[in-house]
């Protein structure tokens, strides 16, 4: 189960992108490289980043409650109201971070075909839950519950710094049984690749984040805004679960509102030991 790496989108920018090649991609290749020489299959956590940033930009957002919304009934190459599928084009930068990613997509293709490795390859949405450690560039879930509970500052950034950027947040014990399911039936699945995240019932605005966190905490964070967006940033992501879920029954069991208190729960339990990593 390949799910190292240096998991920040905005890593590389105005410095050397030899640490996050050398992570993602190396890292990748130094684990497939076991697996062909020792045995094994090969389960590879990928990333939606794996999909350009300029299309995903070019999306017709507008903002409503709190959110981007996309108009209703609209839709275009691989992108509809129910989010991004499989087939929204892959022409165009995506970060450093989606490229390592992407390459070693590729190169997991091709151990498959080459060795006869057996493979899995899940494009994840936002993945969430306990035990992460939340960062400003990665983990904003654990981070938002973090900065509510123990203090400290957040701030909106990008896209006019109001909050509206969406995405969808997959509890990565829902990853977990899907990746339990496939791997009970292996030749089955043998090289599947599949978008797999919260999907639309579990998108949130960083805005809504805030609200769900001062209802779970009952305390409230002083809030910055920065409107400049960052290079690598996307203002939506959400996404279109139709074909995992067609092809193997799964989808995600649990809600955002429930994330939010279990991780609100875990940070209040070990607080002790977590404050001094995420306040
Ligand atoms: N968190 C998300 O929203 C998200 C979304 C899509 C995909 N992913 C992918 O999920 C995986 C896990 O990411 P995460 O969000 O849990 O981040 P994380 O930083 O918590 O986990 C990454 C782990 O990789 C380890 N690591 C880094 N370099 C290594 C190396 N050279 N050798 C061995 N281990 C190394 C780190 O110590 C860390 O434990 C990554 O592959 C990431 O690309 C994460």
């Amino acid at each position: 189960l390949d799910c190292s790496a240096e998991p920040s989108v905005h890593a590389g920018y105005g410095a050397s992108p030899a640490y996050l090649i050398n992570t993602n991609l190396m890292g990748t290749v130094n684990c497939l490289e076991h697996a062909r020489r020792h045995g094994g299959a090969f389960a590879f956590i990928s990333t939606s980043r794996v999909y350009p940033i300029a299309p995903l930009r070019a999306l017709p957002l507008a903002p409503a409650g709190g959110r981007l919304v996309l108009p209703a009934g609209a839709a275009g190459p691989g992108w509809s109201g129910a989010g991004i599928s499989e087939d929204f084009p892959l022409a165009g930068p995506r970060s450093l971070y989606g490229a390592t990613k992407l390459a070693s997509e590729m190169l997991v293709e091709e151990y498959r075909a080459t060795y006869g490795l057996r493979t899995l390859t899940y494009r994840c949405g936002v993945l969430a839950g306990p035990w992460q450690m939340g960062k400003v560039d990665q983990g904003f879930m654990v981070l938002w519950a973090a900065r509510h509970l123990y203090g400290g500052g957040l701030g909106y950034m990008g896209f006019g710094g109001h909050g509206h950027q969406v995405r969808d947040v997959l509890h990565v014990e829902d990853l977990y049984d899907l990746l339990a399911l496939q791997l009970a039936d292996l030749d089955r699945w043998n090289g599947s690749l599949f978008n797999v995240g919260g999907g639309v019932a579990n998108s949130i605005s960083l805005r809504e984040l805030t609200a769900l966190c001062e209802k779970a905490t009952g305390r409230a964070v002083a809030m910055g805004s920065t409107p400049e967006t960052r290079d690598a940033d996307i203002p939506y992501y959400v996404t279109d679960n139709a074909r995992v879920t067609a092809a193997t029954g799964w989808s995600p069991r649990r809600d955002v509102p429930g994330l939010v208190e279990e991780i609100c729960r875990w940070l209040a339990e070990n607080r002790a030991r977590l404050e001094p990593i995420l306040a």
